[in-house]
């Protein structure tokens, strides 16, 4: 069994990848998930080649089975899990009368039903890990939309404000068996996602994947005597006007 152990959703780029580097780094054997098999299988080779311990699994967590998938594969391979990574996120704008249903379904299953199902089928390895230690960790990728309200994103940023609610709803109910909760809440980081807006804050102006991974670090570090519900994390001279990001 690892000594330490982690499983990233979404973990084969963007701000996942930097997570999964740096809980690798900090001595954690990964299970990282992604969809597209091709992305996800090189990125776990260039982990593996930095002499890290890491496991692919390709899993859609639209699926609700995918997901059981998943977190059994992870238990399967690695027998226990010390910090679960709910970062797999899809975000789509669009005007509140263009709304489509099968976009809000979308949002709805990766970015809140996955955590929520990844969290159930985990919690049992994460409460032998916080008495194991009293350092078991749940990061679930929120976003400074979920605390702002931004026009154009509502449906995204209502999954995002419900990440954050159902973050604190865990944390009461995990109580003091070692496992921590936090809801990351950063605004525009430069991935993939945030191409659309690159034009209007270009990549240098926006927050790197490292800085997420840093705070990562800090919820590491922390004593188990100090839980961090949230960590809003925003851009220099953002603010309401432009919901934060
Ligand atoms: N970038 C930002 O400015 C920003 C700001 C605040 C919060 N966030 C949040 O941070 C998280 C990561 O964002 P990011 O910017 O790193 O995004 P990204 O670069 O688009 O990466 C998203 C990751 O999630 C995976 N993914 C997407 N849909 C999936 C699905 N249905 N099933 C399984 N995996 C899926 C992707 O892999 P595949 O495509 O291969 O599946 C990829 O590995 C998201 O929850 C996002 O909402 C991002």
């Amino acid at each position: 069994m690892a000594k330490r152990a982690a499983l990233v959703t979404g973990g084969s780029g963007g701000i996942g990848l930097a997570i999964a580097r740096r809980l690798a780094q900090s001595g954690y054997a990964l299970t990282i998930s992604g969809r597209r098999e091709d992305k996800l299988l090189a990125t776990a080779e260039a982990l593996a080649n930095e002499d890290f311990k890491v496991e692919a699994v390709v899993a859609d967590v639209t699926s609700e089975e995918a997901v059981v998938d998943l977190v059994a594969e992870h238990r399967r391979q690695w027998g226990r899990l010390d910090c679960l990574v709910n970062n797999a996120g899809v975000g789509i704008g669009q005007s509140i009368d263009a709304v489509q249903a099968k976009h809000f379904d979308l949002q709805v299953a990766v970015n809140l039903r996955a955590p929520v199902v990844a969290t159930r089928e985990s919690s049992d390895m994460l409460k032998a890990a916080g008495a194991e230690h009293g350092k078991a960790l749940v990061v679930n990728l929120a976003s400074i939309a979920g605390k702002q309200y931004p026009a154009w994103l509502s449906i995204y940023a209502a999954t995002k404000a419900a990440v954050i609610s159902y973050s604190q709803s865990c944390q009461k109910e995990f109580g003091n068996s070692g496992v921590g909760v936090t809801a990351i809440c950063p605004g525009f980081v430069a991935t993939d996602m945030t191409e659309f807006a690159k034009e209007q804050v270009p990549a240098d102006k926006m927050m790197s994947t490292d800085d997420i991974a840093e705070a990562v670090s800090f919820l590491l570090n922390v004593s188990p005597n100090c839980v961090i519900p949230e960590i809003i994390m925003s851009r220099p001279g953002s603010g309401p006007d432009s919901g934060g990001m």
